[in-house]
């Protein structure tokens, strides 16, 4: 018999879940990396083919996720192993659970310092910096914070000591309050922000860029399209790493499983949607560029705080929020390696959090400097922050996204997924999860990485 509870603590309520499970896959990823994505990768059919992905790929994997940390309510790692000794598994398959521990502390590294341009941004919204100005402006002082090492690890380090302080009291009595007042107060501002955009931006040509596909755009460079369309759903539903599988195990066995994730899926692509809506029209009416990169929502967004009306109180209040949102998710990613510390090596919570958190800042400061002192150094082209955001969201998280289907669809016994997911006496959903999660979601990942690579 697997334990009822998990020893790190218990969600409250389901409605808990939902909360800490949206705070989670709510963040940056949002707001931040989904539109420059889809601006990189020609918009569209970008988001059309980001939409399936989501669709066929996230949630069945989302479903497994949680599933699999119910049924273990232990760390990914020790959840893994002890699911598959069960069935007559190797043990190796506790791999994932290593994999996603790296891949969280990867993610982190530069999600901390993305962070820290968010908490950076409170104050020049605050003291007036972005009245009347123009792309150019907004340029001036977006290169100003990157160029600076000091004010960037500054940031980086208050943002990670906020993190590893809420990790250490444990997440289930930390997370539940805050994510109930601040997440609807971040849909809201945004939706004032689709609002503004919809009057002072070019509408239209924000609307028929996110929404017309255009597959022409798409091919001209199509292996990174499709791979950053799956890549971005991995990392926005925060699937693949053990973070959505961690936050499963502290959900109570009465709660439905699959109605919990369509609600978390639904809410965070419909906030993906939105930034895009809020974002693209003031791109198209203020001259910058959708394929601007990293730096597309703190190029735009300034511009339209300092034209519209109470703008400075709305960007404080934005970045705020954002800021928040970026919390939330944060602490998911350390979640995994301090539960695991805790139970294998007998750390307190304390102790695990802080060596982790170390960790992950170490790996911040290399990401900072790639943005200035160590800008010449690439690989595959690319800086270490835009090396370890792409090889996380499109290598590891579907990697483990691969792993975690084909171990939910083909070894974990039909008796106990039909159990834990409600249906053992017949349910319309289970089989279309069943045949989503054997064969769909690991062919599609699969078939991605060999266009990706050129082999198709
Ligand atoms: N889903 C988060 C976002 O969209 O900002 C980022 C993230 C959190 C990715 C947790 C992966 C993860 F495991």
């Amino acid at each position: 018999m697997m334990s009822t509870t998990s020893m790190h603590g218990m969600w409250s309520s389901r409605l808990a879940f939902i909360f800490a499970a949206t705070g989670s896959a709510v963040g940056l990823g949002n707001i931040w990396r989904f539109p420059y994505t889809a601006g990189e990768s020609g918009g569209g059919a970008f988001v059309l083919i980001y939409l399936l992905c989501v669709a066929a790929i996230g949630v069945p994997i989302m479903i497994a996720e949680v599933m699999l940390g119910r049924r273990g309510r232990q760390s990914p790692i020790n959840t893994m192993r002890a699911l598959a000794v069960r069935q007559g598994a190797h043990p190796a398959w506790q791999l994932l659970g290593w994999m996603g521990i790296l891949a969280g502390l990867l993610i982190l590294s530069f999600y901390s310092v993305i962070a820290g341009w968010t908490l950076a941004y409170v104050f020049r919204a605050g003291s007036g910096q972005f009245a009347g100005i123009d792309g150019p402006g907004s340029e001036a002082i977006f290169s100003a914070l990157t160029a600076d090492p000091e004010r960037l690890l500054a940031w980086h380090s208050i943002f990670m000591a906020l993190v590893v302080m809420i990790v250490a009291r444990g997440v289930a009595s930390g997370l539940e309050l805050a994510a109930r007042v601040l997440m609807p107060a971040l849909f809201v501002l945004l939706v004032i922000m689709v609002i503004y955009a919809a009057q002072a931006g070019d509408f239209g040509a924000g609307l028929g860029y996110l929404f017309t596909p255009d597959f022409d755009a798409l091919s001209a460079h199509a292996g990174d399209a499709l791979l950053n369309a799956m890549g971005q759903a991995f990392f926005s539903l925060s699937l693949g790493m053990g973070a959505i599988m961690i936050y499963g195990s502290y959900l109570s066995s009465q709660a439905s499983i699959g109605t919990n994730v369509a609600i978390i899926a639904g809410i965070d692509t419909l906030v993906a949607l939105l930034a895009g809506l809020a974002i693209f029209p003031i791109v198209f009416a203020n001259g910058l560029e959708p394929s601007e990169g990293p730096s597309l929502i703190f190029l735009t967004l300034p511009v339209a705080f300092g034209q519209m009306p109470f703008g400075a109180l709305f960007g404080v209040l934005f970045f705020l929020l954002l800021a928040f949102a970026a919390w939330t998710s944060a602490i998911s990613l350390l979640e995994p390696v301090v539960a695991y510390l805790v139970e294998n090596k007998g750390f307190s919570r304390v102790r695990a959090s802080l060596l982790a958190g170390v960790a992950v800042w170490l790996l911040g400061i290399a990401c900072l400097l790639s943005l200035n002192e160590w800008s010449g150094f690439t690989l595959f082209e690319m800086g270490i922050l835009d090396l370890f955001d792409y090889l996380t969201a499109n290598v590891l998280l579907p990697l483990g996204g691969i792993l975690i289907a084909v171990f939910a669809g083909w070894i974990l016994d039909e008796e106990v997924s039909r159990t834990e997911l409600g249906a053992s006496n017949g349910a319309w959903f289970y089989p279309l999860w069943r045949g989503l999660i054997r064969w769909v979601a690991p062919l599609c990942v699969i078939l991605v990485f060999l266009n990706a690579i050129g082999l198709i």
